[in-house]
Order: C-alpha cells, then structure tokens, then sequence
C-alpha cells in the first residue's frame, strides 16, 4: 500500500505513467466510468480550498466511486481536540483513500503513519502540494508536448508557494530544465530549494525582479499570488502584494507559444484581460487536475491491497527523543504524543530533518 505525500514518492517513471494515464482518461472517459464503483473516496479539508477538493470529489464520482468528507475543521471532531493519528484510524474504518489537506506541515504523513489505507496530500501549509505538482507536469505535458528541454519562468511569491517548490523538485528530474526565478528579494526562493534541489541537481538558473525582462525567453510563465495567510506581518503583505500584474501589454512580450499557468486562486496578478489568450493555460490546467487525480486515485487503489510498508525509525539514521521542531508551523508543535524524531541527512555537517515537516535543525 502506498500513499502520496511528497512528490518525491513516485520516480519519473511513475509520473510519466500517471500522465499517459491522465490522457488516455481524457481521451476515453467511459472506459474509466465504473473503475471505482463501490470505492469510498474521504476528503479532510481543515483548510479553504475549491480546487483541490471539489477535484478530487469530481475525480472519484466520474470514476464510479463515492465521496465522504469534511470541508472545515471546525465541523470535524478536531474542533474537540481529536489528534490527525486518531482521525486517520476512525477514517480507515469508513473510506478506501483519503484526501486530506491541512494548515500544519507534515499533518498527512502523521496520517499516512496511523492509516491502514492510502493517504493523498492535499496541502500541508507551505510544505508540499503534490496533486498540484502533478496537475501542473499534465498541464505542461499536454501543452508542449514534452516536460524536457524548456525554460521556465516563476513569478511572485517564491519564498511561501509550496506549488513552486514542489514544480521546482519535480522538474529537476527533467533533462535541460532552465529556471528563470522572478520576485521581489523579500521572496525570493528558499534556501533548502536553492541549494538542495537547484543547485545539488546542477540546474541553470538566474534570478531577477523585472517580469518584462524574463518574459521574452520563457517556454513557460508560472505565476503565483502572493500569499497573504502565511505572512507574520500584514504590512509586508500590504507592500509586496501588487509585486507583479501580468496585462496583455506583457503578454506581448512574450513567445507566441509561451504557456501561462497559474495553480490558482488569483487575487489580481494577471488581469482578466489576459483569460482569452489562447497562452494562458490557468482555467485548462484546473481541467487537467482532476485527470490526473482520477489516475492517481486508480493508481493507489490498485496498490492498496499490496501490504503496507513497514517504516521502522531506527536510532543509526534517526535521532530519537533529543531534539524538537522550531517549525512553529510543524504538525509535532501542537500534536503532543507524536515521537520527536529526526532523520540524519548530513552526518559529517551534523544536519538532521524533522521527519513531519523536513525543517532543519543541527545536531
Ligand atoms: N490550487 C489549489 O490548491 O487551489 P485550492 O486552494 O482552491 O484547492
């Protein structure tokens, strides 16, 4: 049985598979109406979202399937105190795959530990977004006809978009992928994406602020909104919010085969003046995610009766108990009982990773 929590999980190969699954769904819808008939699909959405969620419930019904779920946590038992391993046991009893979003990182891996069934992360606060990840590979695939070979735009919120960091790893894996990293030095990329994901993969890369310089040479333009829940300070939101605005003004600057993604929601980084564009990909990318959600759903199910992986975190390459989580955003801050551990990942430098939330911290 395996669950999806982190891109990283499947190989390219497996992406690849999902992908010419995704389009032969597109291209044969019928084939795939009664593939989950008598298959409960449970969505846990303890944070907003009309994507994701209505995706992947739009996803498990055209597959014949049925759908259980919770929009808010306040109308979940967690408004009573309910711990994530707790609920994920309690949902076990009722679905066969569970969707879950949460505001704190590493909350669906805390399932994917206690679950006896497949658990998909739908968001876990500005840690990873792999279903978005794996929307964005279709959109692309589909768009361009390849996922090698391009040069890539980002632009806005580089520092919090959990989308970016996740398209970021995932295209590493690509052969030839140019990054063109484009914000505001308040939000420039992360450092654990620029050093180990960029630069550990020797992929070429060059930042800069101005939208209308890098235009011209993308193959892609994916914008992002500036997210104003995970800034600490609301003034800052306030300065940087109207950063970037994309108008068709900009647009002719561009390629006439650029392609413009956006995971969406926008708040007003591109104009509405630019939705007819036949370049601007955002509303089909929406279309496509929940191809590649009905996939995925095919494609853990199919696995769920193999036994579960035994996760054994031993005291050599995990450190057991010592150390705690500064990530004030990390699932182990607020669940008490859950083990601190720490998985080492750079023994010579003393560096070592909360296993929920991947924060750093040395030892
Ligand atoms: N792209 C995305 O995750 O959208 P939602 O927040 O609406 O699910």
């Amino acid at each position: 049985m395996r669950s999806l929590i982190d891109i990283d999980n499947f190989s390219v190969e497996e992406i690849d598979e999902l992908i010419s699954v995704a389009k032969d769904i597109i291209a044969n819808p019928a084939k795939y109406s009664e593939k989950c008939k008598g298959k409960k699909l449970a969505t846990l959405f303890f944070e907003p979202s009309t994507r994701t969620r209505l995706s992947f419930e739009a996803a498990m019904l055209e597959l014949g399937g049925s759908v259980i779920g919770f929009s808010e946590a306040s109308s979940s038992s967690a408004a009573k105190g309910e711990s994530i391993a707790d609920t994920a046991k309690v949902i076990s009893a009722y679905a066969d795959i569970v969707a879950m979003r949460h505001p704190l990182e590493g909350a669906p891996y805390v399932a994917s530990l206690n679950a006896s069934i497949p658990v998909i992360n739908a968001g876990d606060g500005g840690h990873c977004h792999p279903t978005q990840t794996l929307t964005d590979l279709l959109t692309i695939s589909a768009e361009k006809g390849r996922l090698d070979n391009m040069t890539v735009g980002f632009c806005g919120d580089l520092k919090y978009g959990r989308t970016v960091h996740s398209l970021i790893n995932a295209l590493s894996r690509y052969k030839n992928i140019k990054l063109v990293l484009i914000s505001p030095d308040e939000l420039q990329i992360p450092s654990f994406v620029r050093y180990e994901t960029i630069e550990k993969c020797k992929m070429e890369y060059k930042e800069t602020a101005s939208l209308e310089d890098a235009l011209p040479k993308l193959d892609i333009l994916y914008m992002t909104r500036i997210q104003r829940e995970r800034f600490a300070d609301a003034d800052e939101y306030e300065r940087l919010k109207d950063s970037y605005v994309l108008t068709p003004e900009k647009m002719e600057l561009a390629k006439s085969d650029c392609k413009v993604l956006h995971p969406l929601p926008r708040v007003n980084e591109i104009s509405i003046k630019v939705d007819d564009d036949p370049r601007a990909c955002y509303f089909r990318q929406v279309r496509y995610g929940k191809y590649i959600r009905m996939a995925l759903i095919l494609k853990l199910l199919e696995e769920a009766s193999s036994p579960k992986a035994s996760v054994r975190f031993d005291g050599e390459n995990y450190i057991l108990d010592k150390l705690t989580c500064t990530n004030p955003r990390c699932i182990s801050q607020t669940e008490q009982e859950l083990a601190r551990i720490f998985k080492i990942t750079d023994r010579s430098a003393g560096i070592c990773r909360c296993i929920y939330c991947e924060g750093k911290q040395r030892f």
